[in-house]
């Protein structure tokens, strides 16, 4: 006898195939079966409207139920029940994550914390608008991983019309990327965040021991005078030199690529307003709201990894791709990729047993129509699988003549009805196999409520695929030997393979 999650993957293994063609053919319901709408209105906090159309995945009937089935042998509602009541869902390191109770959801006691540092965030950002730390037209964000991807992508979402301080995110140790800011800021009127859970990161400490620099030797008197640091360790920014009342905490239960919502969105916050940033916040809550109060099928996150575990552990792909059909999202595929691929990347389960299939597929992705003319190819005719989600909006972000924004939406969708319909030709070089999957997200508009909805499906998302295959998404130590061994090089300690130590000394490294 197997026991209740072997049992389960064995039920869904023992699927007949089905195409898509079938699938559409066998229920004229089926749009609106596998199709959710989400939405809310938030007040003066504006409001959430997307819609999510799962149909022309190969999820059939049968293949829901089999995957609910899943869910309950791996205890779903108790681990989502963990999640958002504080309980140690990160085991290797006996760690809560608390990044729900950033935007309202979570256990009481986190909730207020999470208040009180917003508030204190937002005092810092209201005075840095009415002038306290004089003429500020641009922000340095400092930062790296989960320190700046969710800020580089909000803002680049966020301010297309405009936006309140000129935000730079900085990363790459390269000094090329820090080079590059420098140039586009006016040191007189510039602020650096400093922004690291661990407040140690090499690349962020360096960059940041440079921009005082730059600060200093460009006539700004007090360089640590216009730091302010977002962190989980605020004992480390103090002694790096920054002055209490511009310390940005967060806790420790915030994982870095899940920190978006705590001080790391400091220059969202700045760049748009609190305002906006507290839309954001609610936008995400609409969507805890629905994750955590729908079940099954229902359940949109939990539905999206329905159809990401039939792809990659029933179907064998390695890989799935994020198109948005809209400039705003450009920066979205980056940042899912370190959330996804970061979270669960992995290889052993809960228990540390090796895990019984693949995990985490490579996420990779762009924006359309641009990608349409580059790498679709593959996805018509190519020999890979390859799952398409696509996310597009129904408002333009631009005010162009609107045949742009209607060509924008057009080829979405005429992509995603190719990739399923395909086509037949005589010369086998011109036609396409078809019953190629994609889920399209269509989002009402692409502001700050919906943004913020969007990024938590994803967080869910992810979260629901680690519960289906028994891993723990919020640890990422597969990160840490590539640093303890540029350590090494650095002190100049240690044997390398023949390859590296001959790469070692062509790089003028020993
Ligand atoms: O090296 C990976 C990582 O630890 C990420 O998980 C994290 O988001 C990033 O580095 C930055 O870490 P920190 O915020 O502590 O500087």
């Amino acid at each position: 006898m197997s026991d209740p999650i072997s049992a389960a993957w064995e039920r869904l293994a023992a699927l007949e195939p089905v195409t898509l063609a079938d699938l559409f053919a066998r229920d004229p319901e089926r749009t609106a079966k596998l199709s959710r709408r989400i939405e809310a209105s938030l007040g003066e906090l504006g409001e959430v409207g997307m819609l999510f159309d799962w149909s022309k995945t190969h999820l059939s009937h049968e293949a829901l139920s089999a995957f609910e089935n899943l869910a309950e042998a791996c205890d779903f509602a108790a681990a989502r029940e963990a999640l958002f009541s504080g309980g140690i869902v990160n085991p290797t390191e006996g760690r809560a994550a608390n990044h729900g109770a950033m935007r309202g959801s979570g256990p009481e006691p986190e909730v207020e914390e999470a208040g009180a540092l917003l508030a204190r965030m937002g005092m810092l950002v209201e005075a840095i608008h009415d002038g306290a730390l004089g003429e500020v037209n641009h922000l340095i964000h400092i930062g790296i991983g989960g320190s700046a991807l969710g800020p580089a992508m909000a803002v680049d979402a966020l301010t297309r019309d405009g936006a309140r301080v000129d935000v730079h995110v900085v990363s790459n140790i390269d000094g090329l990327a820090l080079e590059q800011a420098f140039a586009a800021c006016d040191p007189a009127k510039t602020l650096v965040a400093v922004a690291s859970k661990t407040f140690t990161t090499t690349e962020t400490m360096t960059n940041a021991a440079s921009a005082m620099k730059w600060l200093g030797d460009n006539g700004v008197s007090d360089p640590y005078g216009r730091v302010v640091a977002l962190t989980a360790n605020p004992d480390r920014a103090v002694e790096w030199g920054v002055d209490e009342t511009r310390i940005l905490p967060f806790p420790e239960s915030v994982g870095g690529r899940y920190s978006l919502w705590s001080s790391i969105g400091f220059p969202v916050a700045l760049a748009v307003g609190m305002e906006d940033f507290r839309a954001l916040l609610a936008g995400a809550k609409v969507m805890d709201d629905h994750f955590r109060g729908s079940e099954g099928r229902d359940n949109a996150p939990l539905l999206a990894a329905f159809a990401d575990q039939y792809y990659t552990r029933l179907r064998g792909c390695q890989t799935r791709a994020v198109f948005a059909y809209d400039e705003r999202l450009g920066l979205l595929p980056d940042y899912l990729q370190q959330l996804e691929m970061e979270s669960n990347g992995k290889r052993v389960t809960l228990e540390g047993e090796p895990v019984s299939g693949p995990t985490a597929p490579i996420t990779w992705g762009g924006v359309g129509t641009d990608a349409q003319h580059a790498v679709f190819q593959l996805l018509h005719q190519g020999t890979h699988l390859v799952p398409v989600d696509f996310i597009a909006s129904i408002a333009p972000g631009d005010l162009l003549d609107p045949a742009h924004h209607r060509a924008l939406l057009m080829n979405c969708l005429a992509q995603g009805a190719a990739l399923m319909a395909g086509s037949e030709a005589d010369d086998p070089a011109r036609a396409y196999p078809g019953d190629r999957p994609s889920t399209t997200i269509l989002l009402d508009d692409i502001d700050a409520a919906t943004l913020g909805a969007l990024i938590a499906f994803h967080e869910h998302r992810t979260f629901a695929n680690a519960v289906l295959m028994r891993i723990n998404p919020f640890d990422q130590f597969g990160v840490e030997l590539g640093k303890a061994i540029a350590k090494r090089i650095d002190a100049g300690e240690g044997d390398f393979d023949p390859s590296t130590t001959a790469l070692m000394e062509a790089a003028g490294l020993r």
